[in-house]
């Protein structure tokens, strides 16, 4: 039997950057041999299993055959006669189906290496084809290995279109699918993801709403902005729904099931955006700005108002930004309104609530007369 380390670390040691993880493949064995050997089965249905001492992934060679439509229609088939070549090949871009022999040997037979000088990203085979998530990890990778000159090469843009036009894409379930935008909305240049998914036609399926040049080149800009920023991923996803109406907001996160947290704060920053342009000319009242804070619930959850004063800016034409200081001095000047004080002042019950209210009202109402700094 022989091992193999394959996939990203071969990719990334070759590029110069830090290997993260290391996948190893084996050919000739079977799976029980790997039982004797002391390697644990990872799933049941899958021939992978982890090496004993350094918890490493290790996969015996295999082919995969598709049955049917997305995800579901898998089956692995797995043997000691399956060779390298046949593992590697039915794997998504050749600069990730490069691997190193236990002589430290390169085994590339699809040309990673040449694409990986010349900055293609390609797909190595039909096989391509089998798994429509890879038509978001390419757009991942072109995200990330854009800044090095990477780009996606024609034919593999000519085959995720006709798989797009097959409907592949419509069967990718939710999770996956959030799961690779997440990481790619942290990649080195994360609008680059979207780009490809447009240019595709993937994201007509994923987030049509955003496909339109307008609200595209709105998100991608915010994107931009709260990457420079280095944002969470509830600041990057808020910031790239953000020229969105609101029902199209709230809609899409939900469909695409990203956690409560992003969903909340994309809805909030779509919420803020309108009633920023309003405070920005004056025409926002202390009422309807405590209205908001209250929504907002800055009270109990500051640093999601934090996150909101982070996307703002990032959200809103330069015209407009003045707003934020505003808002974040009217959210500071009303957070300092101490309810324990107005109860050993005597208040309680409903008393209480109006007479938080009302101070609050009343430093809002303070805040924007002064003009912003
Ligand atoms: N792979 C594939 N198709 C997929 C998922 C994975 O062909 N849908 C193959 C690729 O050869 C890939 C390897 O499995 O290199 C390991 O996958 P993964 O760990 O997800 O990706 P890496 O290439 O290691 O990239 P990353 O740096 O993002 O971990």
């Amino acid at each position: 039997m022989q091992t193999y380390l394959v996939g990203g670390a071969v990719r990334d040691e070759l590029l110069g950057l830090d290997v993260k993880d290391r996948d190893w493949v084996v050919v000739g064995a079977t799976p029980k041999e790997m039982l004797d050997r002391g390697f644990k089965q990872v799933g049941a249905d899958f021939p992978v299993f982890l090496h004993p001492e350094t918890r490493e992934e290790y996969a015996l060679a295999r082919t995969e055959r598709k049955h049917g439509h997305g995800y579901h229609g898998f089956s692995v088939y797995s043997a000691p006669d399956v060779t390298l070549e046949e593992d590697l090949i039915r794997r998504d871009l050749t600069i990730n189906a490069m691997a190193r022999d236990e002589q430290g040997e390169l085994v590339d037979p699809f040309h990673g290496q040449r694409d990986l000088v010349n900055r293609k990203l390609r797909h190595v085979s039909e096989a391509f084809t089998e798994d429509p998530l890879r038509i978001l990890r390419t757009a991942r990778f072109a995200a990330r290995f854009q800044p090095m000159g990477f780009e996606v090469c024609e034919e593999t843009m000519a085959l995720m279109r006709a798989m797009v036009a097959d409907g592949e894409v419509d069967h990718l379930v939710p999770e996956r699918v959030w799961q690779e935008i997440q990481r790619a909305l942290h990649e080195r240049e994360p609008g680059t993801f979207f780009e490809v998914l447009r240019d595709c036609k993937a994201l007509d399926v994923l987030a049509p709403e955003l496909v339109p040049e307008s609200p595209f080149s709105a998100a991608l800009a915010a994107l931009r902005c709260i990457h420079r920023q280095q944002g969470s991923t509830e600041e990057r996803l808020a910031a790239l729904m953000s020229p969105l109406p609101e029902d199209a907001c709230n809609a899409r996160t939900k469909a695409l099931k990203a956690p409560n947290d992003c969903q909340n704060l994309a809805r909030l920053t779509v919420v803020f955006i309108p009633a920023m342009k309003s405070l920005a000319s004056n025409q926002l009242t202390g009422e309807s700005l405590l209205a908001l804070l209250d929504a907002a619930d800055l009270w109990r959850r500051p640093e999601r108002f934090s996150a909101l004063i982070r996307v703002l800016p990032c959200s809103l034409p330069e015209t407009d930004r003045t707003a934020v200081t505003l808002l974040e001095r009217a959210a500071s000047a009303a957070s300092g309104v101490s309810p324990k004080t107005l109860m050993e002042h005597g208040f309680k019950g409903k008393a209480l609530g109006e007479a938080i209210h009302a101070e609050r009202l009343k430093r809002i109402n303070r805040a924007l007369s002064q003009t912003p700094s």
